[in-house]
Order: C-alpha cells, then sequence, then structure tokens
C-alpha cells in the first residue's frame, strides 16, 4: 500500500519507524510522534532509510501544517490511540492536497450485538489505561467518512493479538480527498 506513494507524504503516530522499509524512493516523508522516547528512535531510524525530512513532536489533532500541505497521509494502528477521532480525521482532510489519499491499517469495533464487541468493550478501559489510550470499540472508517473521504479502498482481517479471546478485526482503509474540498 505504500509503496504506491509519491510526492510529499505524512506519516501519523510513525513509532518507532516500523514503516520505513515500505516507503519508495519518491517519497518525501515526514512524521508526527508525540512521545519523545519513540521519536529518538524514528529519527535515528529515519536517518538510516535515508529520510531526512523533519520528525515531530505533534498530535493528529492539531497538525502544525498548512492547508493542502501533502499528497498522502499514512498511519498504522494509530487511530485507536488518538485523543478526538473525528477532529483527526478532520485535520488529515485540511493538510492534504485535494485528490490526495490517506491510507490507514487499524483494528476496529467487531460487529455490533456480538459477544467480541462485549469483549472489546471491557478490555478498552484498561488498554486506555495501561497501553496509551488504545481503544479497541473504535470505527475509525465511518470518522473518515464523516470528515469527507471518499473510500477507495477497504480490505478486513483479523489480527491475532496475543491475547486470549480478545478479537481484533482490522482493515486496511484508502480514502480520497474530493477535488473540490
Ligand atoms: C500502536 S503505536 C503504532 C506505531 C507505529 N505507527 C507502528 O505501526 O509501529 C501508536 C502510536 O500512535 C502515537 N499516538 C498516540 N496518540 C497520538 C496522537 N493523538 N497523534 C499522533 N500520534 C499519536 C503513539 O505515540 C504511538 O507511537
Amino acid at each position: 500500500m505504500f509503496a504506491d506513494l509519491r510526492g510529499r507524504v505524512l506519516e501519523i503516530g510513525a513509532g518507532e519507524g516500523e514503516n520505513l522499509p515500505a516507503f519508495g524512493d519518491d517519497v518525501s516523508w515526514t512524521a508526527i510522534e508525540p512521545d519523545a522516547g519513540a521519536r529518538r528512535e524514528l529519527e535515528r531510524e529515519a536517518r538510516r532509510y535515508g529520510f531526512v525530512e523533519e520528525v515531530i513532536d505533534a498530535r493528529c489533532e492539531e497538525l502544525p501544517f498548512s492547508d493542502k500541505t501533502f499528497d498522502a497521509v499514512v498511519a498504522t494502528l494509530v487511530f485507536c490511540s488518538v485523543t478526538e477521532l473525528a477532529r483527526s480525521f478532520e485535520e488529515v482532510m485540511r493538510v492534504l492536497k485535494p485528490g490526495g489519499t490517506v491510507a490507514c491499517v487499524e483494528h476496529v469495533h467487531a460487529e455490533k450485538g456480538s459477544v467480541r464487541r462485549l469483549i472489546q468493550s471491557m478490555a478498552t478501559p484498561l488498554s486506555v489505561r495501561w497501553d496509551g489510550n488504545c481503544h479497541w470499540n473504535r470505527d475509525p472508517v465511518s470518522a473518515a467518512h464523516a470528515a469527507g473521504f471518499r473510500e477507495q479502498r477497504l480490505d478486513r482481517f483479523e489480527l491475532d493479538t496475543g491475547v486470549p479471546f480478545l478479537p481484533a478485526p482490522c482493515i486496511l482503509y484508502v480514502g480520497v480527498k474530493p477535488l473540490d474540498r
């Protein structure tokens, strides 16, 4: 998914740079990462992979970039952790150029009314407290569409959490910013 990206790319919550090997040579990469420890490792890894653009201390809810700056915004396993999901997608929409794409891989809520969903709801207060504000019961696809993105790709798959009975249905989502925004 990331290998096809070109131009100015913003990675949100880039962590320690796990995605860096996936980007092609035609990418001008910028990242935000609010965690100081992860950011130090990210800066080291970015240099190792030849990316010289900035690694910035910022949150998705308040992106320190002008409107229509980026060709693409990417995130993996981040929208579960942001404080304000709707606001985050609004900010992503703002900083993208018209026709630009948001591409993300996220774990999402299970089917409404299911036992799987109930378990996710019970696990969420614990992971919010002990695992970096991680919510198991979020719906980032609806948040992306509410912000105005048009769906280009939506794949669904299951991730093995390693925690017995804790389900993690996941999505790979690509949304496009309309040309008239
Ligand atoms: C589960 S880690 C994923 C890291 C990396 N994207 C990966 O896939 O390896 C979640 C990341 O989101 C970052 N994060 C948490 N809240 C954020 C926010 N409001 N805005 C941007 N990043 C955030 C965390 O600091 C952390 O690095």
